[in-house]
This record gives C-alpha cells, sequence and structure tokens, in this order.
C-alpha cells in the first residue's frame, strides 16, 4: 500500500511519482557530509541551548552508528524515504528516539543540502589538487630527461621550427598550473556555510552559524539565506573548471595518438594503455588517450545541463535543483580517474628522440633561423623571408635539406650569405638561438622547469 508523504496529503504518493522524485538513488553518496553535518548542527543547537546536552549525545551516538553502517555498506537505503536526508533522520529516529525528532529544529533540507554539496565539492577539489600536482611532477619527470631531445614544433600541424621535446611537454605544465588555480579560487567560494538559511527565509531559533562554520571549516556564511539555499554557482563553476582540465588533456591526448602512430612514430604508449584488435593482429590502439579525448564530451554536456537547470529559476529552492546531483558527480568521478589514468600513462610514456630529431630535419625546421640570419647581415625581414622562401623551393626540388646546400649554391639566393650559416642552420642552433624567457633553448628550459618545481 502507498503512503501519504504527510497527513497534509488526502492522496497517496504513486510509485511511478515516488520513482520520479526520490533522488536516493544517487544522493546516498552525500551520507557521509550529510552525517558531518548534522553533527555540526547538533553541536551547535546544543550550544545554544536549542537542545539539551542528552539530546546531543543521543544524536551524535545515532549518527556514529550510521556512520559506520554507510562506511560498511550495510545501511538499508530506501526510495520510501526520498532522499539522503529523510534516510538518515528516519534511522536516526529508529535508534535513538525522541532526541532524534529534534535534529531538524532550525534547519530545512533545502540547506541541508546546499551545506552537502559543498562539503562533498570541497573534497573533490581538494583531491584534484593533489592529483593535478602529481600529474605536473611526471611531466617534469620526463622534461627533465628531453631538455636536449629536438622534436619539429608545429603550427597548423605543419613542421614549423625546432623545439626541445621538454619545451613543449613544459606546455602541459603551464595549462594544468592554470587549472590549480582556478580550482583553488572556485573553492573559496564553494567553502561558504548555506546551514542557518533553512528553507529560505532564516530560523526563528537563536542559532550561531559562525559556530557551524568552525565546526565544519567553512571559510565563512553564506551573507543572504534565499540566496545560501538556491545557488548553485559553485557546482556551475567546478564544471567549467573540469571543463577546461579535460579540454587540456584531451588536448595532449590528440597528440599521445598522433605521435604513437607509425607516420610520426616519436613515441610509444605503454601497452597497459593501449588494445589490440578483434580483427587486425598488428594493431596496438592507444584506447585511453582515445577514451580522455571522448570523455571531455560528458563533462561539457554536464556544464550545459547544469547552466540549463538555473537559467530563470525563481528564488529560492525549487526542486529542479534536485538535478544538479547526477551531472555533478558524473563530472568529479570522470575527473578523477582521468587525471589520475593519466599520470600513470605519462610515467610509463617512452619516447624516440632519434625519430622526432629526424623529423625537424626533413621538414625545413631550421627556414626562419636562414631569414634571421640574413638580416642579421643587413636585409630587412620582408626580404629575406622572401630569399629563404626560393631557396626553399630549390632544396625541396633537389630532395635535399637546406643544410646540405653547398655555400655556393645558397649564394645564388643572397651574396650576403657565408660560410657562418650552417651554424644557424643546425636544429641545435636553432635551439639554442632562443634563450630568452619562455624559449626554448635548453638552457632556458632548465631553467623552466627550475622554477616549475619551486611551485610543486
Ligand atoms: N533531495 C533534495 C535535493 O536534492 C533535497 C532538498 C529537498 N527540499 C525540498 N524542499 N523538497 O535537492
Amino acid at each position: 500500500m502507498a503512503n501519504k508523504w504527510s497527513d497534509r496529503f488526502d492522496e497517496p504518493t504513486s510509485d511511478i511519482v515516488k520513482r520520479y522524485s526520490a533522488s536516493v538513488g544517487f544522493d546516498f553518496r552525500l551520507a557521509l557530509v550529510d552525517i558531518q553535518g548534522s553533527m555540526a548542527h547538533a553541536q551547535m543547537l546544543n550550544k545554544q541551548k536549542i537542545i539539551t546536552k542528552k539530546d546531543l549525545t543521543d544524536i551524535l551516538r545515532g549518527l556514529k552508528l550510521i556512520q559506520k553502517e554507510v562506511e560498511r555498506g550495510q545501511f538499508q537505503w530506501s526510495i520510501d524515504d526520498e532522499d539522503v536526508h529523510l534516510n538518515i533522520e528516519k534511522r536516526l529516529i529508529a535508534i535513538v528516539g525522541e532526541a532524534g525528532k529534534k535534529l531538524h529544529t532550525g534547519r530545512s533540507r533545502n540547506d541541508q543540502v546546499a551545506t552537502d554539496m559543498r562539503l562533498w565539492l570541497r573534497g573533490v577539489i581538494d583531491q584534484h589538487l593533489i592529483q593535478l600536482g602529481n600529474l605536473q611532477k611526471k611531466i617534469i619527470q620526463l622534461a627533465e630527461k628531453h631538455i636536449d631531445t629536438i622534436m619539429p614544433g608545429f603550427t597548423h600541424l605543419q613542421v614549423a621550427q625546432p623545439v626541445s621535446f621538454a619545451h613543449h611537454l613544459m606546455a602541459y605544465f603551464e595549462m594544468l598550473q592554470r587549472d590549480k588555480s582556478r580550482l583553488i579560487d572556485a573553492r573559496k567560494r564553494t567553502n561558504q556555510l548555506p546551514l542557518g538559511a533553512a528553507a529560505l527565509a532564516g530560523t526563528s531559533y537563536a542559532i550561531d552559524r559562525k559556530y557551524t562554520a568552525k565546526l565544519l571549516k567553512f571559510d565563512g556564511v553564506a551573507e543572504n539565506s534565499m540566496d545560501a539555499v538556491s545557488d548553485r554557482d559553485f557546482l556551475i563553476e567546478y564544471n567549467a573548471c573540469a571543463s577546461l582540465i579535460m579540454t587540456h588533456l584531451s588536448r595532449f591526448s590528440e597528440e599521445l595518438i598522433l605521435w604513437s602512430s607509425d607516420f610520426f612514430n616519436f613515441v610509444e604508449i605503454s601497452d597497459g594503455f593501449c588494445t589490440g584488435s578483434s580483427i587486425m593482429p598488428q594493431k596496438k590502439n592507444p584506447d585511453i588517450p582515445e577514451l580522455v579525448r571522448g570523455k571531455v564530451g560528458r563533462v561539457n554536456g554536464h556544464l550545459v545541463a547544469l547552466l540549463t537547470l538555473m537559467k530563470a529559476q525563481p528564488l529560492s529552492y525549487n526542486k529542479d535543483n534536485q538535478e544538479d546531483k547526477e551531472p555533478i558527480f558524473d563530472v568529479a568521478d570522470t575527473l578523477l580517474d582521468t587525471l589520475e589514468i593519466f599520470a600513470e600513462m605519462i610515467d610509463k610514456l617512452q619516447v624516440k628522440p632519434i625519430n622526432m630529431e629526424h623529423a625537424a630535419i626533413k621538414g625545413y625546421a631550421t627556414a626562419t633561423d636562414l631569414a634571421d640570419y640574413l638580416v642579421k647581415k643587413g636585409l630587412a625581414f620582408r626580404d629575406s623571408h622572401g630569399v629563404v622562401a626560393k631557396a626553399v623551393k630549390y632544396a625541396i626540388k633537389q630532395e635535399l635539406n637546406l643544410a646540405d646546400l653547398s655555400l655556393s649554391e645558397l649564394q645564388k639566393f643572397s651574396k650576403l650569405i657565408d660560410q657562418d650559416v650552417y651554424k644557424s642552420l643546425t636544429l641545435k642552433g636553432s635551439l639554442n638561438a632562443r634563450k630568452h624567457v619562455g624559449g626554448t633553448a635548453p638552457i632556458a628550459v632548465k631553467r623552466a622547469i627550475q622554477k616549475a618545481k619551486l611551485l610543486l
């Protein structure tokens, strides 16, 4: 027999409505932070003499027992009680009786769920910060081995200029560094306590919100009760941060996929991150980077879902907000796994320096250096660009590299060219010339790595 929601109702809740509106199937994940929040709330109620010491003792005893049940996977979740909050409250009353009925004094599920989400997200952000640092560490470790490894740098995916492989890797260090600072910033706005806002208007009990905030290690209390129960900006900000992190990792993934193909053959992704083909015995497919690239879709999709969820929502709390959970849980799960797996994959990446260098030589990567050489001899850059374009065209026809052309051949393009030109045409010479801050010269890259290490 279906029950009525409460005595306010004449008709029972149908099974389909129960199933449609229940969130316990996914918000049970908030159980531990929900208990944490309830413990702090009860302590505050007692400090303010709203409940007795005996009530508090009973409540804490019951909540601790529930915590154990949850941790051991023994807690019996029931869709009859809609969500994580009602499930836990009902169990508390079953364990400790009268005192359990007093826990919900001066609060509502509206400020409770907002508090839970913030506590939960704060923990996730802290994990990501450690994970991002760990991935950066792996990137630095790989970079340190390849300061002198020369590869072609690309623009438009065409060979552009030679760069140090370490320099290329350190570009991702920078992206992840920005990602960390964005998360740290988002954490500040996440770490504000909604509790005390109650349903929307605050409460008539003499509560001490700052005390609850202190117990729960929040940086402060949400200043407006209506904003406190309805705001989900912090989830959107987090999702946006996650989208950017996934975007960065998808760019890295795309490069690993290209580099591990036979045409590039710059790297070998360790077997553990690849799979074979059920039909083509020779295949080793870069599944993990492909999946990372693919999973950006769901993370970005959730961002749009959350933005759409909040759009035009009137103040204050609306049940719409229950729809914030599945997307954000999925974003967190995806990002937690992706960051962990990515760090391992980078740690085990095999690099093929000879193939990289070969590709840089083949691609006329030092043409700009020849142009710069002529400028230093007095030619205007636009003119020297034209001279070198002709020289490259000639070299392509002869199927030679620029450095393979004889001095007299080169001099046909400009009388300013001398024996010392060959220094500029080598990959090493090209790299070494770019030794300013942010440049790809090994000496500059070494400095960048030292600086990066200090940031970890
Ligand atoms: N399960 C709800 C949610 O996730 C909790 C808050 C419900 N509040 C209410 N007044 N129905 O948002």
